[in-house]
């Protein structure tokens, strides 16, 4: 079953169900919000104090940072570039059998797109809903020139206590602290009991996140960095649509293409970011 949604706001949103799961995606960013497998705990973490307004972003869920990570130099540009407050449109919806659904989603260029990044594009996300979640984020460059990009499928996934979580799968991978700006080199699992904000590099294999009763993966292709945050408490208490203590139950593992993992996109080429999870 797929079904359109519309807030009284106008925020508006698509709900799939079909044997194996449940999911929405809202039309602004393509950000899935809502990733459940039948008869088990969400998969995705969505903030309780989650605005729902155009223009502002989904606190949880799967943002898409895109066409650049981050801070942009330009400081006037938003953090995480335009993709995930913009409107993208359905391209297609594929009921494959009674277990998958397919739904692919389309942002192009656009004459308010070239104000803020001045290159032409389209970008569509793959999104297929079953017993696994899998997007496909592809970036055609259809201007003239090449361009640069730095980007990632920003996943908030919902942990039980942050305590008592683990993230396995980046031993002795170097990473770049966002809080020291230092590079480091990771040793051991990812456990948490500060602020962490990390991009690592290097990263070829599926990365796990363990906790108390399920262990999640994550498989990424097209990509060789993962960000890992949890904003703690200080910075809990200041980001907006989060309640002070939502640090505890939430941690973000994002498939990435940033810091040293920028790619060029040459005229008329495309790039696939692609991350799968179960
Ligand atoms: C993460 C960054 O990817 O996104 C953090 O590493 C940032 O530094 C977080 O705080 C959330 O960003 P935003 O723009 O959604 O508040």
């Amino acid at each position: 079953m797929i079904e359109y949604k519309k807030l009284s706001n106008g925020f508006e949103y698509i709900e799939i169900k079909n044997s194996l799961a449940y999911a929405k995606i809202a039309l602004q960013g393509a950000h899935i919000f809502h990733y459940e497998q039948n008869s088990k705990e969400p998969i995705l973490w969505l903030s309780e104090t989650s605005d729902f307004e155009i223009g502002k972003s989904i606190r949880g869920g799967v943002p898409i940072c895109w066409p650049w990570f981050g801070l942009n130099k330009d400081d006037s540009l938003p953090q995480h570039g335009f993709a995930r407050t913009s409107i993208w449109g359905v391209a297609n919806t594929d009921e494959r059998s009674a277990d998958i659904t397919l739904i692919t989603l389309k942002l192009e260029y656009s004459k308010e797109s070239l104000k803020l990044w001045p290159y032409k594009f389209e970008l569509e996300l793959h999104v297929s809903i079953s017993d696994r979640l899998t997007m496909e984020l592809k970036t055609t460059n259809i201007d003239e020139k090449s361009f640069e990009i730095t980007q990632a499928l920003h996943t908030y996934f919902s942990v039980s206590d942050i305590l008592h979580v683990a993230i396995r799968g980046l031993d002795k991978k170097p990473y770049l602290d966002a809080l020291t700006f230092k590079k480091e080199i990771q040793s051991g699992d990812i456990t948490f009991n500060q602020e962490v904000d990390r991009v690592y590099q290097e990263v070829s294999d599926e990365v796990l996140l363990k906790d108390k009763n399920r262990i999640l993966h994550v498989e990424n292709e097209g990509s060789c960095s993962v960000v890992v945050w949890n904003p703690w408490i200080a910075k809990c208490k200041r980001m907006s649509a989060m309640r002070d203590d939502a640090y505890k139950s939430m941690l973000c593992i994002e498939s990435a293409n940033a810091f040293e993992d920028e790619r060029v996109i040459k005229s008329n080429e495309s790039l696939t970011l692609k991350a799968t999870i179960y």
